[in-house]
């Protein structure tokens, strides 16, 4: 019907216009009005103009009678029109008289297009595979598949978004209006595994104010992983932002020397190990050797990729392997990683601990770094020892130790036990130390019990000396012992001055400096020699321990303290002072009571005695003393003046000189081992007022 009527409408067009038509009786001003579809019921489409004695009526037979009736002489429209059904509705009104007389007017209603249709998808939802390889630029949903359709055969405006986040960019239409959906950018399956788009069709363009209908259509993208990924080496590292590359480390293992293993090769981090990175398609990998296996020595499983040996290693040298992982389905998905094999010597026993348990001391609110003493020997450092019997003296060079479980200590190489951090609370810490052979990674493991003290419960610990008093002690008695050196450096160049000036000019061309700093003395006796020494805390005696003659390093390790910043209130106490006057009477009379004890003076040297180690005036040089007699030098000496004041002021400066070498006399100085190990340390025994020092503290 709509299709005749545009025909209809056409023919009419090429009529001539008559606004006005007029049959016999009545009349309309324009026989051609036009009408917009949609329009209310009853809308008045002509007035129509009829004479005395006549009356219109509407002709059934004319085509579209149905939508038209006469009311009051209008003409209206008994129902609403849709231009998408008809586009002229033509209907006849017959004018009548009572003489029979009648005649009728055509009239033609044209029916007006309204945007009153939205766009129509043939299919608003779609799910698409899409892999993750395919190329940049591929048609992903054809245009046809996407064309919407407009009743007011409008043209269509499309626009595609995104509903999950950070998907954006990857797909895109060609154009506003053409809607095939396109690649724009490379898929990554790690990125995300799907999206959802929404295709939007308007019928006006997006900047438009006209009234617009809009459809849409949501497309499921569903991303498929390519094989696009090389095999990884586990464990692996990523090196780039996108976690697309990830390169392994070093493995390692060791084989012993000349000796063939049986069982596949142990390997640190873990063993030699491929995946497919893509992994929903986890592609078969197999394992070869490409370079390094000098004399074939090493083995690799194809499929597993455990290494094991053909023949003993027959060299002491390192194998560095290149081991390959490549995809069975394409050779060029490959990666390589490296394997050291290091070549040991065979170790038959693990390294052990003499000592099952070590007990240990140090006090509250020291620096990080400080020294755990033994408890039982609180002037000594608390060293940890494993012995190896796969060596003929049992020491094992290849030895290193930690601590296990407790991150507030460490160890030293050596196996001294050091703190990592202020300790606050007294308290007692159990940690377990470990010795490690880190060639043959054999372990053992050993107790340490240690007991965190305050400075003020030092007296009231079970040991006779605690690390405190050592600590006192040390301080003071290396400068009492420097003391006397000085004295006896006075009272020699009185007595010998000439010839020892000589004979030190003589010796400080051969030696400089290194004689300078020795004042290190060893005496055969325990410290209970002096009636004073165990005069409570006043009065003690220190003895450096004979281990620590074997580690002269020991003294330069030990940590140095902040004095009285770190130091709890007590400890000031150790800081060495002197009451000069005090101390040279005392000095005086503590040469004495040595030499009572025993002389460490001597005006000849004494080779018998082994390990007495004594001061002795020699009135020539002996070439062949070597290494075991050492001079002691002092300004005194040197010095043309030997009045009091010189000597003090030369003390003062070997004190601080002496306080920059190896803090002998800061509070925890305990151990006389001095850089010149030729001469073992020292046991002397002093008296010294602790009141003299506190009072003196500021001297310093
Ligand atoms: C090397 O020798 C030690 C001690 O006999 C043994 O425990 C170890 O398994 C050997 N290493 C290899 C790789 O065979
Ligand atoms: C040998 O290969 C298997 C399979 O990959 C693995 O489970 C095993 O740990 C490997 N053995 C060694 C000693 O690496
Ligand atoms: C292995 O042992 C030999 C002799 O037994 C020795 O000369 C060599 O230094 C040792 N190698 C290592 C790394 O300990």
């Amino acid at each position: 019907m709509a299709a005749s009527h545009w025909l209809l409408t056409s023919v009419l067009c090429l009529l001539p216009f008559t606004a006005h038509v007029s049959a016999q009786g009545c009349s309309v001003d324009n026989n051609r009005p036009s009408v917009s579809e949609n329009n209310p019921i009853g809308y008045v489409v002509a007035t129509i103009h009829v004479e005395p004695g006549f009356t219109a009526t509407i002709d059934p037979t004319s085509p579209d009678a149905s939508f038209f009736m006469i009311q009051d002489s209008k003409l209206k429209l008994t129902r609403s029109v849709d231009y998408e059904e008809e586009t002229l509705l033509l209907v006849s009104v017959v004018c009548e008289n009572a003489a029979g007389e009648s005649d009728s007017l055509e009239i033609f209603v044209t029916i007006l297009n309204e945007n009153d249709n939205s766009p129509v998808f043939k299919q608003t939802n779609f799910t698409e595979v899409v892999p993750e390889d395919t190329k940049v630029d591929s048609t992903i949903i054809a245009r046809e598949e996407l064309s919407a359709s407009d009743a007011d055969l409008d043209i269509i405006y499309y626009e595609l978004t995104t509903t999950v986040p950070a998907t954006d960019g990857y797909f895109a239409i060609r154009g506003v209006n053409n809607p095939e959906i396109y690649l724009q950018k490379a898929l990554d399956y790690e990125k995300f595994k799907q999206t959802t788009l929404i295709l939007y069709a308007r019928d006006r363009p997006v900047t438009s104010t006209d009234p617009t209908n809009t459809a849409s259509a949501t497309i499921n993208i569903i991303i498929e992983q390519a094989d696009t990924k090389p095999p990884w080496f586990l464990p692996c590292t990523f090196i780039n932002e996108e976690r697309s590359i990830c390169i392994s480390n070093l493995y390692t293992g060791r084989v012993n020397m000349s000796e063939m293993a049986t069982e596949p090769l142990i390997l640190e981090p873990g063993p030699v190990y491929a995946i497919d990175p893509d992994y929903t398609i986890n592609e078969r990998i197999i394992y070869s050797i490409v370079s390094g296996n000098t004399d074939n020595v090493f083995f690799m499983d194809t499929d597993t990729g455990n290494i094991t040996m053909n023949k003993p290693a027959s060299s002491p040298d390192s194998y560095l392997l290149q081991v390959m992982a490549t995809q069975v389905n394409n050779i060029q998905k490959y990666s390589i990683a490296n394997v050291e094999i290091k070549v040991i010597n065979k170790s038959n026993h693990a390294p052990y601990f003499e000592s099952r348990i070590y007990n240990g001391i140090v006090l509250v609110n020291q620096v990080p770094g400080s020294f755990v003493f033994q408890a039982e020997h609180p002037s000594s450092p608390l060293m940890i020892t494993a012995v190896d019997d796969d060596f003929p003296d049992k020491v094992n060079p290849n030895i290193e130790y930690h601590i296990n479980d407790n991150t507030d200590f460490t160890a030293t190489k050596d196996g001294l036990i050091l703190t990592n951090v202020v300790l606050q609370s007294p308290g007692t810490v159990t940690l377990e130390a470990v010795a490690i052979d880190v060639v043959s990674l054999q372990k053992a493991s050993t107790e340490v019990v240690v007991q965190v003290v305050l400075a003020t419960d030092v007296s009231s610990t079970n040991n006779p000396y605690s690390a405190q008093d050592m600590a006192i002690l040390g301080g003071t008695l290396a400068a009492l012992l420097l003391v006397a050196l000085v004295f006896l450096g006075v009272m020699l160049y009185k007595q010998y001055g000439k010839k020892v000036n000589n004979m030190m000019r003589k010796k400080l061309s051969k030696k400089t400096s290194k004689g300078y700093h020795n004042q290190s003395y060893k005496q055969d006796e325990q410290p209970d020699v002096s009636p004073t020494a165990h005069e409570a805390s006043e009065k003690g005696s220190v003895r450096s321990a004979t281990d620590v003659q074997e580690q002269p390093a020991l003294a330069s390790v030990f940590p140095i303290t902040e004095e009285s910043e770190s130091l709890p209130e007590a400890s000031v106490a150790s800081t060495v002072v002197f009451d000069q006057e005090k101390k040279e009477d005392e000095v005086e009379e503590e040469a004495e009571r040595e030499k009572e004890v025993k002389s460490i003076l001597k005006t000849d040297r004494q080779a018998a005695n082994d390990g007495y180690k004594a001061v002795w005036f020699r009135t020539d040089v002996d070439p062949e003393a070597g290494e075991s007699i050492e001079v002691i030098e002092d300004n005194a000496v040197e010095s043309d003046d030997d009045s009091d004041q010189d000597l003090q002021r030369n003390e003062e400066e070997e004190e601080e000189e002496d306080d920059d070498k190896d803090h002998l006399h800061r509070g925890q100085g305990v151990s006389f081992a001095s850089e010149n190990s030729s001469v073992p340390a020292a046991e002397v025994a002093v008296n010294m007022s602790r009141a003299d020092s506190l009072a003196d503290d500021s001297s310093l």
